[in-house]
């Protein structure tokens, strides 16, 4: 048994929010997001298109390429922070858009490391039960907009909407699985530097959480880039390790997109030259659970990642979450 990736596809919505545009709306300006960022503009979904179309239309494309139908698929893991409803799941409301009427589906909540959980979970159900989950479609999709203070320019100049789909099958053959090695976390202790404080069932919506703007994303931004480059680089050595790799075996580091500044503080510090780091956070922003698989899916496409290629995945994000993953492809 061989678990593969079979197909990826990815999905952002048509209009575009730039840099200028934001000078327009806040205190800020293009050369601050660009310097401190790395972002030049990102895409914003329409009003009505919820984040479960942004990850139909990014499924669609991961199904084309693996050659396979909505029928065909045992399970679907849609990691996200942005759901449709509370309940149903976005898992549920795709499954009947894609037709894949024997899956079973499910959400996953993880920010910014979403895809990257959602992966291990994925990979560990097919390795259990082989005959049972074939085809199993995992998706980061995040309508992040709705969730961001657009009065607030601490926060609103960082996050984009989109979604990146990886379609995982077992072939049957004795080739070597699509997962090496991963090593994933959690620390709790931190939840609050990066929350959204209200909508839950501490603090229902009220008249008064509108007002106080706590149904928005929270971030102290500095304690958060801290954090992230030492996890990210400290999980992303463990999985080297793990897979009994070197830094120069990696062809490919597809970090989560959070900060351009991160993502060049992370890759020298685990030995990777930077022309090996995946970076399109200047078209997208920080798309949370989405970002790694629109990278994936963009490296794939364009070429840069091949068959047989390592490809180390880091992630980092709220919880706190974050972790690392060696990918063979
Ligand atoms: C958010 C982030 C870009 C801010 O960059 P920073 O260098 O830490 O900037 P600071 O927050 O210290 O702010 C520096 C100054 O710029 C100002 N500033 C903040 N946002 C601004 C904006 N959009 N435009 C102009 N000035 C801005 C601040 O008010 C502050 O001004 P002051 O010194 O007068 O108080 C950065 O901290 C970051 O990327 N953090 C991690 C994000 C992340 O990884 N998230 C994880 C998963 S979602």
């Amino acid at each position: 048994m061989s678990i593969r990736i079979a197909g990826t596809g990815s999905y952002v919505p048509d209009r575009i929010l730039t840099n200028a545009d934001l000078e327009k709306m806040v205190e800020t300006s293009d050369e601050w997001i660009r310097t401190r960022t790395g972002i030049e503009e990102r895409h914003i979904a329409a009003p009505d298109q919820p984040t479960s179309d942004l990850a139909y239309r990014a499924s669609l494309k991961a199904l084309e390429m693996a050659g396979i139908t909505g029928e065909q698929i045992d399970a679907i893991v849609v990691a996200t922070i942005t759901p449709d409803y509370v309940f149903p799941s976005t898992g549920c409301v795709l499954q009947d858009r894609l037709g894949a009427k024997g899956a079973f589906c499910f959400d996953l909540e993880a920010a910014c490391s979403g895809l990257l959980y959602s992966l291990e979970v994925a990979y560990s159900l097919m390795k259990t039960h082989p005959q049972r989950y074939k085809h199993v479609l995992v998706i980061g999709a995040e309508k992040l907009s709705c969730i961001t203070d657009w009065t607030n320019r601490n926060t609103c100049v960082l996050f984009g909407d989109g979604a990146g789909a990886v379609l995982l099958e077992n072939d049957g053959s004795d080739g070597p699985d699509c997962v090496v090695a991963s090593d994933l976390h959690t620390d709790g202790g931190y939840g609050e530097i990066l929350k959204m404080p209200a909508g839950g069932s501490l603090a229902p919506a009220s008249k008064e959480t509108v007002e106080a703007h706590e149904h928005f994303i929270h971030m102290e931004g500095k304690e958060v880039f801290k954090l992230a480059v030492n996890a990210m680089v400290n999980a992303g050595k463990t999985v080297l390790e793990e897979a009994g790799i070197t830094p120069e075996e990696v062809n490919l580091v597809v970090p989560h997109q959070a900060n351009s500044r991160i993502i060049y503080a992370v890759a020298p510090r685990l030995g990777v030259p930077d022309e090996r780091v995946f970076i399109n956070i200047n078209h997208y922003g920080n798309t949370s659970a989405a970002s790694i698989g629109l990278c994936l899916d963009e490296a794939v496409r364009s070429g840069r990642i091949k068959k047989g290629d390592n490809v180390l995945l880091t992630a980092f994000g709220g919880g706190l979450t974050w972790g690392a993953m060696l990918l063979k492809f």
